[in-house]
This record gives C-alpha cells, structure tokens and sequence, in this order.
C-alpha cells in the first residue's frame, strides 16, 4: 500500500519508528513531515496527507498528534477524506470495516508506539465491509459535495 505519514511536534516522536514499521512490513512510506520536533500546527501536517489520500496518491493516511483528535479533524475537512482519531485496536478495525476510513489520527501522547503499531496493523489490514454501510458512508460523503443543500433540520420537538 502507498502510505502517506506526518505529525506535528507531539506525535513526532512515533513518527519515524511507525514509518520504518511500515516499510518493513512492505508498504510504502511517504513522509510528508515535519523534518523536526519544533512546535508547529497540526492542521498544516493533516493538510497534506489528507490531499495525498484525497488525490489518489496515496492509499492510506497516518496522521500523528498529542491526541490524534485535533490532526483527525483538521485531515476530514478535505473532501474525499475520512478521518477518525482511534486509541484502541477494536476502534481501528471497525472504522475500517463500517466507516471505510482512509486515514486514521494517531495519539502519541497517550498511546505506546507498540500499541498504535498494532493499531495500524488493524487499520491495514481490514476491509470495508459494505453491505448496510455503503449506503451511510455515501450520505457522509454527500456533504462534499458543493452542490448539496444539506439533510433538512427536523426541529419538531
Ligand atoms: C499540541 O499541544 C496538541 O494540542 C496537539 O498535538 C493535538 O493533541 C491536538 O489535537
């Protein structure tokens, strides 16, 4: 699989050990930064990877911050993109099998590196299931489209 990778400064410590991780398990690794551990802005990181994946020049995305929450949701603005910030192996599996996930955000502050490499192996290595979530993942994916006014707020309460 091509994999694009970046963090910012707090998940700059998993960064390389992931990507090598990766590339010996045989996929290839492009990493889209940063070169150091200065402070930075995760959006700015979650902003290439995700137009990587979004383009097709990548298969996957693997974003890294403190949390990997703020790194997810700043990736999911672009469209073509679905993020989802995963802390355990059973959420990585699952947004895989019903969410389709193209990139996933990464806590390396509050995750061992041994615990989000078996989180990636899980990521990796599960299908989209289809079936009943290929419906739900195309209603997630109508709203990139410019043209779409939006599911009507139903306020009768
Ligand atoms: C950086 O301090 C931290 O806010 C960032 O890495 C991330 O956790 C944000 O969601």
């Amino acid at each position: 699989m091509r994999i694009a990778i970046a963090s910012d400064h707090a998940g700059f410590v998993q960064k390389a050990p992931l990507a090598d991780y990766l590339r010996a398990q045989g996929h290839e690794v492009e990493d889209m930064g940063p070169a150091t551990d200065d402070r930075c802005d995760y959006p700015d990181f979650a902003d290439k990877v995700a137009r990587a994946v979004a383009a097709g020049a990548a298969d996957r995305g693997v974003l890294i911050c403190g949390t990997g929450l703020g790194i997810a949701m700043a990736a999911d603005k672009v469209p073509g993109v679905r993020a989802c910030p995963i802390q355990t192996v059973e959420f990585a599996r699952l947004c895989r099998e019903h969410n389709d996930a193209n990139v996933i955000g990464l806590s390396g502050r509050f995750v061992s590196l041994e615990d989000n490499e078996k989180i990636l192996d899980a990521f990796l290595s599960t299908d989209f299931e289809g079936g009943r979530h290929t419906g739900r993942v195309e209603k997630i994916m109508r709203e990139d489209d410019p043209g779409f006014a939006g599911v009507p707020a139903d306020f009768g309460l």
